[in-house]
């Protein structure tokens, strides 16, 4: 007899638990009200099911809190800063490794170290920490992503690949001495959670180095990336997935990281490097602002956690049972005709509420409106990705719209199960069928930027019906 099971089990059990409390729908609708139709304003506790950032929200293993009690706190040359700045080496290859206290410390002591006023940045898409940070610099940020990464419903197995051609066209058009690095960012967040091919790092690779421009990873979900590689791209299906990532980290000179990502923790980050020269100066400013270079802002024991978090993310049972999870959501979505972004990424699925909602303009923000609702209906978190997060103000008081409006439902690591996803499913294939009620908002408060953390909304029926 041979077993061969069609169930992708949750690769763990649970020795500690953290109740959820589902609330009444009055208790929704006061608390969307005081938050002002803000999900970020909905304090966590009035929240059953949280997808609204895979960031420092996981759960970390027995290994890692293990190694937490044995964190070592000392200022200077602590153990735990020896034992990360092995693995890091280990799987990345790079010389230099500088902790921060997440990753947008790393981007912002990169670019602040590298970047003169008129650089151009490169990269497939830049994160919205990663973007904000190259301009505080003096820099543009330019996303040259391949042309399907805009089609939601376009399938390719590497969504999240840089266009070689428009990146040659960019360094023709800006020079190379005005490109410092450029970036790749794995899996590619902003497009969908899409991984980059290893055929793609390989080619930006050799383009970038014959213009002696070095390639930085923005390596916040790299193992996720790997294990899309190892099931997708041909040559690899026998490779680990720290094989994998230790290929793609070679082809490049150096990378940041959020450790609340792939590193399996709650806080942490780093910038890792080959050049001294950089290194030394990105140093002194870790220095100023984050901390001393062993420990650069964090606790001896979040190291520790990072350290042991960071080969936990490459174990193959536990990416299977990741991206199934994602895999799993998306295909009941689809098989019932709810438009996301496809193929499903690696940490999130992403609802195309532009397709969903067509009746909601993006003046009135389909996307939001569509977070509100499921928090209302279900009582989970999403996050909007569309016109409140991308719109930008135009002189005459109206926007400029977002290119898409996405809902993303962000899955924290090993911390929901299969029946939670059950339910979410529900709710959200009851939605689907219950569009036509759904209505949109207006802004009534937004602060100058950043606004979708802080901006407060009123919905637009209520006030129809009011006035
Ligand atoms: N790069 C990418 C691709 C990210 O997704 C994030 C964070 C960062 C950089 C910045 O790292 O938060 O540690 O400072 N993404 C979170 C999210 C916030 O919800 O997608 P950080």
């Amino acid at each position: 007899m041979a077993f061969h099971p069609q169930t992708i089990i949750e690769p763990f059990r649970i020795k500690m638990v953290e109740p959820i409390t589902a609330t009444q729908p009055a208790d929704r609708e006061a608390a969307l009200r005081e938050a002002h139709y803000n999900l970020f304003q909905i304090p966590a506790e009035k929240v059953l099911i949280d997808l609204l950032t895979d960031s420092g929200t996981g759960a970390m293993s027995t290994e890692q809190w293990s190694g937490m009690l044995r964190g070592d706190e000392s200022y200077a040359g602590s153990r735990s800063f020896y034992k990360l700045e092995a693995a890091v080496k280990d799987i990345t290859g790079f010389h230099h490794i500088i902790p921060t206290h997440q990753g947008r410390a790393a981007e912002r002591i990169l670019f602040s170290t590298i970047c003169r006023p008129g650089d151009v940045i490169p990269s497939n898409t830049h994160f919205d920490t990663t973007r904000a940070n190259i301009e505080a610099a003096g820099a543009e940020a330019r996303d040259l992503a391949i042309a399907e990464a805009h089609h939601p419903a376009v399938i390719h197995p590497f969504k999240g690949n840089m266009d070689v051609d428009l990146l040659q066209q960019t360094i023709a058009e800006v020079g190379a001495e005005h490109i410092p690095v450029c970036m790749l960012t794995i899996t590619n967040n902003s497009g969908g959670g899409q991984p980059v091919s290893m055929e793609n790092v390989r080619a930006v690779s050799a383009i970038c180095h014959a213009h002696n421009i070095p390639l930085f990873i923005d390596a916040c979900r790299f193992a996720e990336n790997a294990w899309f590689i190892k099931q997708r791209e041909p040559g690899y299906a026998d490779h680990t997935p720290l094989e994998i990532a230790r290929e793609l980290f070679r082809l490049a000179d150096g990378c940041t990281m959020s450790a609340k990502k792939d590193g399996m923790a709650n806080i942490g980050g780093f910038l890792a490097m080959q050049q001294d020269e950089w290194a030394a100066r990105c140093q002194n400013l870790l220095i100023l602002t984050e901390g001393f270079t062993t420990y650069g802002g964090l606790a001896g024991y979040d190291m520790e956690a990072i350290a042991v978090g960071l080969y936990e993310a490459l174990h193959e049972d536990y990416l299977r049972y990741r991206i199934r999870t994602v895999a799993y959501l998306g295909d009941k979505l689809i098989a019932a005709g709810i438009p996301i972004v496809q193929p499903t990424g690696g940490h999130a699925v992403y609802l195309d509420a532009g397709a969903l909602l067509p009746h909601i303009p993006s003046a009135q923000y389909p996307a939001q409106a569509l977070c509100v609702e499921l928090y209302r209906l279900a009582g989970v978190r999403a996050v909007e990705i569309g016109s409140v997060m991308f719109g930008r103000p135009r002189a005459d008081g109206s926007e400029d719209a977002a290119p898409l409006e996405l809902v993303r439902l962000t899955f924290p690591r090993r911390v929901y199960t299969q029946s939670h996803v059950d339910y979410l499913t529900e709710a959200l294939l009851y939605l689907g069928a219950h569009t036509a009620t759904i209505r949109g908002l207006r802004i009534t408060w937004q602060a100058p930027a950043l606004r979708h953390f802080t901006a407060h909304f009123a919905p637009l029926g209520v006030e129809a019906a009011i006035g």
